[in-house]
Order: structure tokens, then sequence, then C-alpha cells
């Protein structure tokens, strides 16, 4: 769908639903026809996020067709790959093998990576915002229960590969920010040569890690002692903060006892702040084969004011970075994915400066509970100018707002509706 400047919300909203029509398979929503058509597990979280006010039944479907790739330890896969597709993606089944694997689900190809744990989130937001009728939504929150308390423990119990309670991404695909330039160091020190063949570039190294972690056998103790890429990132982290909250206030609608998901909440946010902050105001990602933090600015690394229990002194100074030249002071169209004033920032390129309406959305959420009216307005509104100017591409330029990546992305989509829901809730007082 293309630029519409001038479409009132009502237009907007319904060109955004077909956008999503068009990207439902029947058991997910993929994130873009022909470049991504099958399931990922962070877009599909955002999607449910993005319909939970209007459409809550589909949100519940979407979720659930995700979890149908679930493995037997709890890890839920970062893609669902869907069949009819099969040789559209690369890397896809045949390079995972999920089929090889005893605990992963039968009847379904998967990755074998994850992606950020948005989904309790994305569950208890449904839960919250969802209309229409209360028992259903009770019933999906009691049949999600177990899925997600299964995801959850497998993160605790294989990822904190730092020992200091948060949870460590073992490849730059599970941060969902790909490309970011906070991958480059810890990248360039994978392994050059070796099996299965020379990785060069940063793809081949990206191909280089997954195969190293397939050849294991997909082995928590591979990834643990052997494996050149872990790292502490702020994203996944905040992700696993937001979820275990959701978790402790869902509990009681499951019947299940919220304390342990309470405790992790704190404990991880303690982690964040004792492990990741960093100067001038954000949340570093940290190199645990290294021991260093990764001296890079992303916007990921304001993701953690998510959390309505950050101490206002952190929210406050990371407010002011990100209000700054280095973010939204420099950039019409903000939130750039890269501090605009580093050598990487380059604005064109996935991850390394375009805006997203994720990242946007999430600080904008942040921007609501930590009482910043004016900086979650200006979120949303310019979030919605992008997609009247450029249609509900996959990012933006910061500078000048021209579409970057691919058309009628589904994440775009689903968070215009839901920062369309809110903006209209608001003016109804
Ligand atoms: C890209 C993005 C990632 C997303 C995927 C599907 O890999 O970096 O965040 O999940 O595309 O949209």
């Amino acid at each position: 769908m293309e630029a519409r400047q001038g479409l009132d919300d009502a237009a907007l909203g319904r060109d955004a639903l077909a956008v999503l029509d068009a990207n439902w398979t029947g058991r997910a929503t993929m994130p873009a026809p022909g470049i991504y058509p099958h399931q990922w597990s962070w877009d599909s979280a955002l999607v449910a996020l993005g319909l939970a006010r209007s459409s809550p039944a589909r949100a519940r479907r979407e979720l659930l067709g995700l979890f149908r790739g679930q493995w037997a330890s709890g890890m839920v896969p970062h893609i669902v790959f869907n069949p009819a597709y099969d040789r559209a993606y690369f890397p896809g089944p045949e390079v995972w093998r999920s089929h090889e694997h005893a605990g992963a689900p039968r009847g379904v190809a998967t990755s074998a990576l994850t992606q950020p744990p948005l989904h309790a989130f994305a569950v208890w937001w449904s839960w919250r915002h969802g209309r229409g009728d209360r028992e259903d939504a009770r019933r999906f929150v009691r049949r999600m229960w177990p899925l997600l308390a299964a995801q959850h423990a497998h993160l605790a119990a294989t990822r904190d590969l730092g020992g200091a309670g948060l949870a460590a991404i073992v490849h730059p695909w599970e941060s969902g920010m790909d490309d970011s330039p906070a991958w480059d160091a810890p990248l360039a020190a994978v392994p050059a040569g070796g099996r299965p063949h020379h990785a060069r570039s940063p793809h081949e190294r990206y191909v280089w890690l997954a195969l190293g972690y397939r050849e294991s056998g997909y082995a928590d103790g591979y990834l643990r002692d052997e494996h050149p890429f872990a790292v502490e990132d702020p994203v996944f982290n905040a992700a696993w903060l937001a979820s275990s909250a959701a978790l402790a206030d869902l509990a009681p609608v499951a019947g299940a006892d919220p304390r342990p998901y309470a405790e992790a909440a704190e404990r991880i946010r303690a982690a964040l702040i004792d492990r990741l902050w960093s100067a001038p105001g954000f949340f570093a990602a940290r190199d645990l084969r290294t021991g260093r933090k990764i001296p890079v600015l992303t916007v990921g690394g304001f993701c953690p004011l998510l959390d309505p229990g950050l101490p206002s002194a952190y929210v406050n100074t990371a407010v002011e970075v990100l209000q700054s030249p280095r973010f939204i002071g420099a950039s019409g169209y903000p939130v750039p994915s890269c501090d605009t004033r580093t050598p990487e920032f380059d604005r064109s390129r996935y991850w390394r400066g375009p805006s997203w309406a994720g990242t946007n959305w999430l600080l904008w959420r942040a921007a609501v509970v930590h009482g910043q009216p004016v900086l979650a307005d200006l979120l949303a509104a310019s979030t919605l100018r992008l997609v009247r100017q450029s249609g509900f591409r996959e990012c933006f330029d910061p500078f000048d707002g021209t579409g970057r990546g691919c058309r009628d992305f589904s994440c775009t989509a689903a968070l215009t509706l839901d920062l369309l829901a809110a903006m209209e809730a608001r003016e109804a007082g």
C-alpha cells in the first residue's frame, strides 16, 4: 500500500487491516509477502499486540499459530515455516533440519533459534485491551499459560550464560535487530575459517553460527562452552522482563502463583541495571565472550524503559539521550535505529539508521508508563506520519521519512492500528 498523506484515521485503519488480511496465511500473519513468507516469532507478538484491541480473536489465533512450533524444551523458534513456501527463504527448513531433532514439534518445520520473548506481554495486552467475550479471553490466557511458563523456564534454565540473571542471545537473528552495528565486533570475532566453510561476509558468519549450533545437535552445553557468539542484549531482556511482569499479572487468571514471575522481573531489572547500564545513559549489550560491554548506542539501548518499575533516575537520563541530537533531536522522523553521531550510522541500511514502527511502539509504550505524555505523543504522531507519507514499509529513512525495506509489512500495519486506537481512546477520555 502506497503513500496516502491525506487519509483520515478510519481509512488508514482500514488500509492497515487490508495489509494484515492479505498477509494472513490461515494460521499466521507473514511479516511481508515475497521476502518473509513464514511466521516470525517477535513479528507475531507485535502483530498480536496491534490486533488486540480491534480483532482479539485474530490476535489469539496468531499466537496459537506460533506456539505450534514450540519445542519440547519450551523454546519458541524464531521462524515457523509455511510449507507452501519452503524454498522461498534462506536459510529454510533444509538448513535447520528441525525434524531430525527429537525435541522439535512433529508436522511443522521450524528454526532452532529464538527471538525476543514478547509473547506473554502480548497475551497480557490482549487480556487488558481486548473487547468482546471475556470468557473467550480467559480461556485463551489459560490455554497459553503452560506454553508461556515453559518458554520462560527454558530461558532461565539454558540462556543465563553469564550467570547473572540475564538471557544471552546466541545469534544476531535472535535480537530481532539482525544487522545492528552492536553485533559488528562480536561477529568479527567469529572464526573466519574452519567448518563448514570459510566465512567472510557478515551473512556467511550468520550462517556459520547457525550451522555450528546445528552440528552440536542444538545442545545447550555447546552454547555455554563453545559457541563463539553470546551476548546479553537489552531488547531481548527488556522483552523477557516485560513478559515476566505480564505473567505475574496474569497468574490469578490462570490460577497460578504470581510470585516466581514477579521475582524474575525484579531479578532481570536489577541485572539490566548492574550489567548493561552505561554512559551517557542507555543500556549497552554485553559480549559474554570478551566480558566487555559493546559501546555502540542503538535504539535497543532504550527498550528496557518498557519496564514501569525502572527507577526514575535511569528513565530521566535515558530519555535525555533519546531526545538529544544523537536520536530524536536530529531526525524529523524518529526514532533512528542507531546513534546518528557515530560512524556506524547509515540512514538507509537495515537496523543501522532507519526508523522502525516496532521500536517506536515499544518506546511509545515506555513513555506512557513513565508519565511522559509529550514524548509519547511525539512517537505516536511521527509513526503515523511515516505510514501516511510512505505506506506500511518495513522501516523508514529517519531524516526524510522515505520508505525502506519491504512493502506491506505486517508489524507496521498492526502497530498503526494500535496507535490509532490508543489515540482515539485518549481523545474520548
Ligand atoms: C528481519 C528483521 C527481524 C524480523 C524479520 C521478519 O530479519 O531484522 O526483526 O523479525 O525480518 O520480519
